[in-house]
């Protein structure tokens, strides 16, 4: 994922992760259940409250701030790490979570939706997962209050056929309501007023333009007016990849959009910044699912079998060259067969296999056992790395190796 970041020009970033806590407070926002109910609090040794960030956005924006890099162009970063949210866990939902970020700070330029958007793209399509870009504008501070006042009202008009919940969330963020699943809130919002049919003039060319640019670029999405996501800071260009196969609690792979007034919200100059995080455990579940997870790579290149009581100082020396030749080396560390140690060798998945018996010690050699081609040499002990260096560098695994066969030394 890092990878498609970096080949757009996102530079990689780290922040802290606990932070002030009214940093978030300010910047998701107060009427959020983020930080109204999810978020990990506490008062530290010097009476500070701080707390375990819940999105990694915010931290970004003040880090940039704290060191001088706003204003000063655009700012392109990536990148990944754990967040915490005091959530129900559940299949795709934990408390402690992993996301991927990216963020370009410092241009209203719609291009900039397109390009963070476009990251995020070619990332599932590298993945081969299914996913739906639900796309809609939640317009600025010139035309959203106008319609929150009038959804408002049309949600005050539907008076108690609203559960009590309903109606409180409602009055502390009317647009919340809209994306709520609860089939009855469903219906009833079905008339609702779409703040696409409230954009001011500059809002609405900025929509447009991002979907020309998506358009063009091949990237598709769905229409989703009633898409308002968990975080307040957003404006204009707001998004989310679904992806179809999971449930709904944990279908929302990941989703962003544009912050053009969160710098300013936490003290900040006026920078204006779009981006999107991935949940990392979701899109794992829907690589599962999919089938599409990919085998971890092999861990080890070579295993070192002390075969004898008095081999193990050579072993360890083996081991200690072949690591330091940049080869993953390792031994086995308990009492095995010989077939047992070669199964657990294949298993591990080592490409070659260093014996160290009697006959080799006396020799002053060792056999050093290619498990693909199934081929097995005598070598003196200091070109071991170099004889294993060439196997590994050689043509990928013909088959699974066979760990009954320690085969003829040739
Ligand atoms: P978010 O939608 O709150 O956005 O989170 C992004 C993704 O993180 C979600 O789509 C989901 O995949 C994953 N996620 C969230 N909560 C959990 C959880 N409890 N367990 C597992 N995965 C979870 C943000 O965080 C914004 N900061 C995104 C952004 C960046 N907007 C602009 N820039």
């Amino acid at each position: 994922m890092l990878e498609q970041a970096r080949l757009a020009g996102y530079q990689r970033m780290e922040t802290p992760v606990f932070e002030d806590t009214g940093l978030f407070a300010r910047g998701v926002g107060q009427s959020t259940d983020v930080v109204q109910k999810e978020m990990y609090a506490f008062v530290d040794k010097g009476g500070r409250s701080v707390s375990l960030r819940p999105e990694l956005t915010a931290g970004v924006v003040r880090a940039l701030i704290q060191h001088g890099r706003i204003g000063a162009g655009l700012v392109k970063v990536a990148f990944s790490g754990p967040s915490f949210r005091y959530e129900r866990p559940q299949a795709g939902r934990q408390r402690q979570f992993h996301q991927v970020d990216v963020e370009a700070i410092g241009s209203p330029d719609p291009a900039t939706d397109a390009d963070v958007i476009l990251v995020g793209h070619e990332i599932f399509r590298s993945l081969g997962i299914d996913v739906s870009l639900m796309l809609t504008s939640l317009g600025d501070a010139e035309c959203r209050p106008a319609y929150r006042e009038r959804l408002l009202e049309f949600l005050r008009g539907l008076g108690d056929r609203l559960p009590a919940e309903v109606r409180a969330r409602a009055e502390q963020n009317p647009l919340r309501v809209l994306d709520m699943k609860d089939p009855r809130v469903r219906e009833l919002t079905a008339g609702a007023p779409l703040i696409r049919d409230w954009l001011c003039a500059p809002c609405k060319a900025h929509d447009d333009t991002v979907r020309s640019l998506l358009a063009e670029a091949g990237v598709g999405w769905v229409d989703a007016p009633r898409l308002v996501r968990g975080l307040d800071y957003y404006t204009r260009t707001t998004f989310e990849w679904q992806a179809g196969a999971l449930d709904a609690a944990q279908d929302a792979l990941g989703g962003g959009g544009r912050y053009d007034g969160l710098s300013e919200l936490i003290g900040g100059p006026s920078a204006p910044g779009t981006g999107w995080a991935l949940g990392l455990d979701r899109t794992v579940l829907a690589l599962e699912r999919a089938g599409r997870l990919p085998e971890p790579p092999a861990q080890l290149q070579a295993m070192v079998l002390p075969l004898t009581p008095a081999a193990r100082g050579v072993a360890l020396t083996l081991v200690r060259d072949l690591r330091r030749a940049g080869l993953a080396a390792d031994q086995p560390y308990a009492e095995r067969s010989l077939r047992g140690h070669m199964k657990a060798a294949a298993r591990a998945g080592a490409r070659v296999v260093v014996l160290l018996g009697d006959d080799e010690l006396a020799a002053g050699q060792a056999s050093v056992r290619d498990m693909a081609a199934r081929e097995q040499g005598q070598v003196p002990l200091d070109a071991v790395a170099a004889r294993v260096a060439e196997i590994a560098a050689g043509p990928p695994d013909a088959g699974p190796p066979d760990p009954d066969d320690r085969g003829a030394a040739p």
